[in-house]
């Protein structure tokens, strides 16, 4: 196909990740470093009319689905407007959204309402004072209650995202298991990736391998669920669980042959690959008074760039990316 949408490779990339914001409320030590990140000036941060203009763009050439990242989603004020405003997009299947969960629980029957039908919330941790540590603030009560608003309200599954990191939540993948028992809880455990200023090292990374044989230590009555081919993650289901259980292995065993995923960061910057250092703008395209078709050309340019797949952990982790703050994963 020559679809803008379509690589070099064959793949056709339906999935948008739109971050929204570069502000967060949490500070944890894989996303940024201690210092903080310099903020893009707003002056240099796509409003609502842009985002919607690009995303009708990347909807009207086939993308079915757009994901919500930051930063923390939740800190836009116009984040109910942007929601309603996409499900309105001719084609668009899936509205999702990755959240920190810390103010989330009192905005999702809005967020629900205006189209948002598909929740990730992010929770490292099941010890008040180790969240405290990994994320140099206070709320890992208000993220368990908005994971169990949202299963309460309908979102199912609710998927959970935890990053392991040897030595400090390694000890918990069992007891984030028992979030599954009952409830319609996706958990994630994902493999540490580097990014800069994370400070990444091989050692603190614990092996999709290995987290997998200590769920097995524990739950022998485990199956392997078939995944779709664009998946980030590996499903699994103990037996009689309600939700399910997955390792996200990009260090691993990168899933990048089945990529569907395209980026559009909230500076308007445009990025065909989590890992890819190479970023185009589309923000001043959009502002020079660039039409459509000029915009289409430059996406699929840049689509046509892409990678077969990432570099391999080691060298991901020596070449200069941004943090994941400004990247929204
Ligand atoms: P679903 O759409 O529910 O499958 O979520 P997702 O995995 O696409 O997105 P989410 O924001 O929940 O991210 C979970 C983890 O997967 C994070 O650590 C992301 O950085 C990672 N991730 C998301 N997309 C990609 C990708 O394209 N490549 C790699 N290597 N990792 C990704
Ligand atoms: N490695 C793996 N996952 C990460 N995330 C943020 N930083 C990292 C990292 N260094 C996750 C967040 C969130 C998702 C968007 O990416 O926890 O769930
Ligand atoms: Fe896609 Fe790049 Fe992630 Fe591989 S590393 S799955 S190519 S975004």
């Amino acid at each position: 196909s020559d679809s803008m949408l379509t690589d070099s490779f064959g793949r056709f990339h339906s999935y948008l990740r739109i971050s929204v914001s570069e502000r967060c409320n949490l500070r944890c030590h894989y996303c940024m470093p201690a210092e903080g990140v310099e903020l893009t000036p707003s002056s240099h941060l796509l409003s609502q009319e842009e985002i919607i203009r690009l995303a009708g763009i990347f909807v009207s050439s086939g993308v079915t689905k757009i994901r919500l990242t930051g930063g923390e989603p939740t800190i836009r004020k116009d984040l109910d407007d942007i929601c309603l405003r996409l499900s309105g997009l001719k084609g668009i299947e899936t509205i999702a959204m990755t959240s920190n969960g810390v103010v989330l629980a009192k905005k999702l029957p809005r967020l629900k309402e205006c189209g948002l039908n598909a929740l990730n919330i992010s929770l490292d941790t099941l010890v008040p004072a180790k969240f405290e540590f990994m994320t140099r603030r206070k709320g890992m009560e208000r993220v368990l209650e908005s994971i169990y608003a949202a299963v309460d309200i309908g979102f199912d599954p609710v998927k959970v995202n935890c990053v392991v990191m040897r030595g400090i939540n390694d000890d918990e993948i069992c007891d984030f298991v028992e979030l599954t028992r009952d409830k319609p809880i996706n958990v994630r455990f994902i493999e540490f990736m580097p990014f800069d200023g994370n400070v990444w090292n091989f050692k603190k990374l614990v092996p999709y391998a290995e987290m997998l044989d200590r769920v097995k230590q524990k739950y022998k009555d485990i199956r392997r669920l078939r995944d779709h081919p664009s998946d980030t993650a590996k499903n699994f289901q103990i037996e009689g669980h309600r939700g399910k259980i997955s390792f996200i292995t990009s260090m691993t065993e990168h899933f990048c042959a089945g990529c569907t995923r395209l980026r559009l960061l909230a500076d308007g910057n445009f990025k065909v690959c989590l890992f890819g250092p190479s970023e185009v703008s589309l923000r001043e395209p959009i502002r020079a008074g660039v039409d459509d078709l000029g915009l289409k050309q430059i996406i699929g340019a840049a689509v046509k760039r892409k990678k077969a797949k990432h570099a391999g952990m080691f060298d991901i982790a020596k070449t200069a990316n941004r943090p994941m703050i400004h990247i929204g994963g």
